[in-house]
């Protein structure tokens, strides 16, 4: 059971007699200082990964920053290690800008996306003098030209270009098609680099693109950096406008199921740096500075989700194990149809007794968080684990049906520390104006 598993657990898990241990410490001991459920990052796991990106794009002539892509878990504390790491911060909201300017993330290697920037969200970026604004649309463009002049102060800024490139991920999350809400045509992107260039308040330095996320597949950056190479081309014929800085976003991918063989950050970086030579350098074109926006790839397989097991029962055919979380703290598998795997964390090397569906505690049939794992047969009372449940899934966790979110915790040298505590029951009813 747990050897298959070691592709998706976090790289110091292991399991000696049959007892889950990450970072050095028994989630046993996890549980019983946080409660359930919990998500446990492993502090080495995350250090390598970010030191991965680092090291892949170290030696790009014309510079490179890694920017953390906040919305996949967006603690303070998870922000402050990546950030004295060495990577900025890619926000995408007032909150996310808000967690890194308090893990004193610099504000030069902060980058502000969003399809529908507010006018405070712009006016606190500027404030900040945050290192870049990657303009989404015209009317935002002249929003923050608005906002720049007013504070005397000059914003660098990308454009998200959409290069109308489909890859293979789930719907919900492929966001460079044409008639995405993302971003500007490859022509409306050209003019305004050049309203910006006109504009003494904005400093065009280049284009950003994103092309989706859980990619398994280094292609689909070629393919967009060799389509980009005719666009920079022509614009700096036509306009005299140069790409100083490219941002190829984030979306590398993990292994969820042991099958899954995600490229390392290595990868990608050749396929960029082998685009670019090829098919920049060989047009003339300089070879820009690079920004790259993982989220996922960092944090992802980081985690476990540690839950207690209650209620055991047949249904027919199906046999639930049901756990104190659901969809609350973890809404891929409802949302997405996300695969995940189990084991039972003080009893990795037992056999399975056959497949089990993981249920959730709330009040739909959808609240299943995994579907035919092969389990012992479950026992009340104990811990079970979900792997690579890091990113996307505190971020995106709510308090639906009432249930407190759940703690986060950071575990390393076989020590931890809290990320997020648990919510306690009247932090519900903070904002319910009857309910204090
Ligand atoms: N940059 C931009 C502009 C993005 O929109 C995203 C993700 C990233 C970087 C980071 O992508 P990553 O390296 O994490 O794949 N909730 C979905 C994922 C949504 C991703 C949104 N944008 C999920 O749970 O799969």
């Amino acid at each position: 059971m747990f050897d298959q598993l070691i592709p998706v657990l976090p790289s110091t898990a292991e399991a000696p007699e049959g007892r889950l241990r990450i970072g050095g410490v028994d989630c046993g001991e996890l549980a019983a200082a946080y409660g359930t459920p919990l998500i446990a990052y492993d502090q080495a796991h995350i250090e390598a990964a970010a030191r991965a990106w680092l090291d892949a794009f170290a030696d790009h002539p014309a510079g490179a920053t890694v920017v953390y892509a906040s919305k996949a878990f967006a603690a303070v504390g998870m922000l402050r290690l990546l950030g004295e790491l060495g990577l900025g911060a890619d926000v995408s909201s007032l909150g996310e800008l808000e967690a890194a300017r308090r893990a004193g993330i610099d504000p030069a290697r902060i980058v502000l996306h969003g399809n529908n920037k507010s006018r405070t969200e712009l006016a606190a970026a500027v404030d900040l003098r945050v290192g870049l604004v990657v303009v989404d649309a015209a009317s935002e463009l002249d929003l923050l030209e608005e906002l720049c002049a007013a504070e005397g102060a000059v914003q660098p800024i990308l454009v998200r270009i959409n290069p109308d490139i489909v890859v293979e991920t789930h719907q919900y999350i492929n966001t460079a098609h044409a008639g995405s809400k993302f971003g500007v045509p490859a022509v409306e992107a050209a003019t305004l680099l050049e309203r910006a260039a006109a504009s003494p308040w904005l400093e065009p330095r280049g284009v950003h693109v994103h092309l989706g996320s859980q990619l398994l597949d280094t292609a689909p950056w070629g393919r967009v950096l060799g389509w980009l190479a005719g666009w920079a081309l022509e614009l700096r014929e036509r306009t005299g406008i140069e790409v100083h800085t490219l941002d190829v976003g984030g979306g590398l991918g993990i292994a969820y199921t042991e099958d899954q063989a995600p490229p390392t950050p290595a990868d990608v970086a050749r396929v960029v740096r082998d685009t670019l030579d090829r098919e920049w350098v060989a047009r003339g074109l300089r070879l820009p500075h690079l920004v790259v926006e993982p989220g996922r790839s960092i944090v992802g397989q980081a985690a476990v989700t540690l839950y207690r097991v209650g209620v055991v029962k047949d249904a027919g055919d199906i046999r639930y194990v049901a756990v104190d979380g659901g969809m609350s703290d973890n809404p891929r598998p409802t949302l997405y149809g996300a695969e995940y795997r189990a084991l039972l964390a003080e009893r990795c090397h037992e056999p399975a007794s056959g497949p089990w569906w993981i249920a959730g505690v709330h009040c739909e049939s959808g609240d299943v968080l995994v579907e035919d794992a092969p389990l012992p047969t479950p026992v009340r009372g104990e811990l079970l684990a979900i792997a690579a449940t890091g990113a996307y899934a505190a971020s995106m966790a709510s308090t639906y049906n009432l249930v407190p979110r759940c703690a986060a915790v950071l575990v390393g040298d076989g020590t931890h520390r809290p990320l997020l505590r648990g919510e306690r029951l009247e932090e519900l009813f903070a904002r319910d104006v009857d309910g204090g």
